[in-house]
């Protein structure tokens, strides 16, 4: 039987590592704490219609190849787990002044534009959707087809998945690919894929996050996920059964995971300024992660080397990222290429190479 090693055991690695294991693949992941990093921080929306912008073409194809792969992977998680993993249907950005609802147009022109379908709302169709949003709200920007994962259940179905597929997780860090003799090896570390392939230009972007605890008498959650730049700063609400993730400051940081006063501060003002009784909620969880950036917010899929693929630098789409990240890395292991992935090949960037130093690459 094949040998696979992924490094790296975040909903990338899992779910890659699942799928290798169904199609025949005898796999190892490595990671000293799998599902703890990024993917357990995140708050699980998946939006890369509402986060379209013009010029962004091969952002939004990417993207909406990756969403339309959501909705059949649920089925197949909760077919061999029974969990349910998706938490809202739908997307809602709203505008709370007159340049925020003329980028919502901007948004709508240029996305239906690429045959994709997203609804303008004025003020009385917002309150309509959303009667609990603040009355400033001024106009939306529904995404019918964007729907929102609880990022934990998630990362737990996808372990279960694994082991009944028979994949071994080992708590161990990897510190060089030379170190593993497997016949394919997949790294998917996420904001620290550099540190075993320096030439991959992924890099640490810090975000912080609140996970809040509905309190009897608060109103309930938002039943979409709501989006919203309120002073210039992105914002999002992802409604969970028991409250709201709110999320997330976004900023370059290193590898610093702790969570700032100044953070947190802002993250609950700016989800006060867009749903008032928020401040009803319990502060259950602040949490900080990496995401892995890339310099054109595509990820890095693709082959390094005969024997070594890479699956990471996900930005803000990890979770987004997770079904055409397995189905491309598993092409991969069968010697053939998925079309709608082929914008995230890591050689784009001219300086991806294989290590000078390391050596021992087969
Ligand atoms: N997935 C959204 C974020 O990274 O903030």
């Amino acid at each position: 039987m094949r040998t696979l090693a992924v490094v790296g055991g975040g909903v990338i690695g899992l779910s890659v590592a699942w799928r290798a294991a169904e199609s025949g693949w005898s796999v190892t992941v490595f990671d000293p704490a799998a599902g703890s990093g990024a993917s357990w921080v995140a708050g699980g929306m998946l939006a890369p219609l509402s986060e379209g912008w013009p010029g962004e073409d091969e952002a939004l194809e990417f993207g909406a190849a990756a969403l339309a792969r959501w909705p059949e992977f649920a089925d197949r998680i909760r077919a061999a787990t029974g969990v349910p993993v998706f938490v809202a249907e739908q997307t809602l950005t709203v505008a709370l002044d007159a340049a925020d609802a003329a980028d919502l147009r901007t948004i709508a022109d240029f996305v239906t534009g690429h045959g994709h379908e997203l609804r303008l709302l004025d003020r009385p169709g917002v309150r309509e959707v959303e009667p609990d949003l603040a009355r400033t709200v001024r106009a939306g920007l529904l995404a019918p087809t964007e729907p929102a994962v609880d990022n934990r259940a998630l990362v737990e179905a996808l372990r279960r998945c694994c082991a009944r597929a028979g994949v071994h997780i080992r708590a161990e860090s990897v510190s060089a690919v030379d170190d593993l003799d497997h016949d394919r090896i997949v790294l998917a570390t996420g904001a620290a894929a550099a540190r075993l392939w320096p030439s991959l230009p992924v890099r640490p972007v810090k975000g912080e996050i609140l996970r809040l605890r509905h309190r009897p008498g608060a109103p309930p959650p938002p039943r979409r996920v709501i989006r919203a730049r309120v002073h210039g700063r992105p914002l999002y609400l992802v409604p969970r059964g028991d409250g709201i993730v709110v999320g997330a400051t976004q900023y370059e940081a290193g590898f610093d995971t702790a969570v700032t006063v100044a953070g947190v501060r802002d993250l609950i003002a700016d989800a006060e300024a867009v749903l008032p009784a928020l401040g009803e909620y319990e502060l259950w969880e602040t949490s900080a992660g990496a995401r892995p950036g890339t310099p054109d917010n595509l990820p890095l899929i693709g082959r390094l080397t005969d024997r070594v693929i890479v699956a990471a630098g996900h930005g803000r789409n990890g979770i987004l990222g997770v079904p055409i990240t397995a189905e491309a890395v598993a092409a991969l292991l069968a010697d053939e290429v998925l079309a709608e992935a082929k914008a995230a090949e890591p050689h784009r960037f001219s300086e991806v190479s294989a290590p000078s130093s390391s050596g021992g690459i087969r």
